[in-house]
């Protein structure tokens, strides 16, 4: 991430770098080498900046604060080793993934190892409130992502139900780190209500922008290869959006009836991203991100606020 707001929280992210990247003892090498291998590799480091925001705004201690940015940093970075298994995706960050390298067993192992060290970073926070609403978002987390196994490929979803996938795949996770600050702080209920709404909104908008990335990226840029979601046979928002205009577009009916093939994903990406379907589902995301916005009208204006309407508006604008 560059935004501006980076300088109020710098110290604290390196701290929490420093936490996520120690070696147990006894550990086994593979387990160091896929540690370094996935942190080393990049990221944007999202979740982590929205749990010190938070904290900041909410006046919570930078100790306990670490432990939850590198926990929920670490929970991140679990979910997308079985992710990455499960798609069969190659690449992530712009290096290959655990499953390019190893096994299916020793990457579904080094995964669960991720998730207990992030369950262990969590617990010494010493919130028992936050540790429940971390294994409360796994469960919402692993419950969504069966979903779209068992009933999501090749169908189209109505936009309830896009909302509530993307709501379980990502923004849970955004809003559980917006939450956690005020949390830890012990702010008052409306508070973290507060800050959790606007991380769902948040994620919401974030999710459809990485959608809409899909599409339209720099392959290089973004560090996976696009046109991936449809490749899986996943109907995303600027697919939902073309098919109210184009219905009848061959190569896309092909694969929603046969599967994909590389021809039929290929000639759909080109005709979504020349179509009005990419610019309709930012306006999606835009309105997600002014109810975020929203979210956060009754703090009094302070840095760290300013801080997270500028993050909200950086959310939109990414590239990757
Ligand atoms: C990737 O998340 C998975 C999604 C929820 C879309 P990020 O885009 O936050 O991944 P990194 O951590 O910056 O690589
Ligand atoms: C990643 O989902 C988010 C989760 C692990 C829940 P996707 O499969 O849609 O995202 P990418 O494209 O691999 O990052
Ligand atoms: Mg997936
Ligand atoms: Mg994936």
């Amino acid at each position: 991430m560059t935004p501006q707001f980076l300088h109020l929280i710098r110290e604290d992210l390196e701290r929490t770098e420093r936490l996520l990247r120690e070696h147990g003892t006894g550990e086994h090498p593979a387990i160091a080498f896929a540690v370094d291998h996935l942190l080393g590799s990049g990221g944007k480091r999202l979740r982590p900046a929205l749990v010190f925001l938070s904290a900041h705004l909410c006046g919570a201690d930078l100790e306990r604060a670490t432990f939850a940015a590198a926990g929920v940093e670490m929970l991140h970075t679990a979910t997308l080793v079985h992710d990455d298994l499960i798609d069969g995706s190659l690449m992530r960050r712009g290096v290959e993934t655990l499953n390019a390298r190893w096994s299916p067993a020793a990457t579904v192992l080094t995964g669960d190892f991720l998730f207990a060290r992030a369950a262990y970073l969590v617990a010494q926070t010493e919130s028992v409130r936050l540790v429940r609403r971390f294994a409360e978002t796994l469960m919402v987390i692993c419950n969504g992502e069966i979903h779209q196994m068992f009933d999501g490929r090749g169908t189209v979803p109505t936009f309830q139900e896009y909302e509530r996938r993307i709501y379980a795949k990502t923004a849970s996770m955004i809003a559980l780190s917006a939450e956690a600050g005020a949390i830890l702080a012990g702010a008052d209920e409306e508070v973290i209500v507060a800050l959790r709404t606007y991380g769902e909104q948040l994620g919401l908008a974030f999710q459809v922008v990485d959608d809409v990335l899909d599409f339209v990226a720099d392959e290089r840029t973004l560090g996976k290869p696009v046109g991936s979601d449809l490749r899986q046979g996943l109907v995303t928002l600027p697919v939902m959006l073309f098919l109210e205009e184009n219905g009848d577009h061959p190569a896309l009916r092909r694969i929603l009836s046969q599967g994909p093939t590389n021809e039929a994903v290929r000639e759909t990406v080109q005709a979504i991203v020349a179509s009005g379907a990419i610019e309709r589902s930012l306006q999606v995301a835009r309105n997600y991100v002014r109810e975020a916005k929203k979210a956060l009208d009754g703090f009094p204006s302070s840095e760290y606020r300013a801080a997270l309407l500028d993050l909200a508006d950086f959310v939109v604008q990414r590239q990757f």
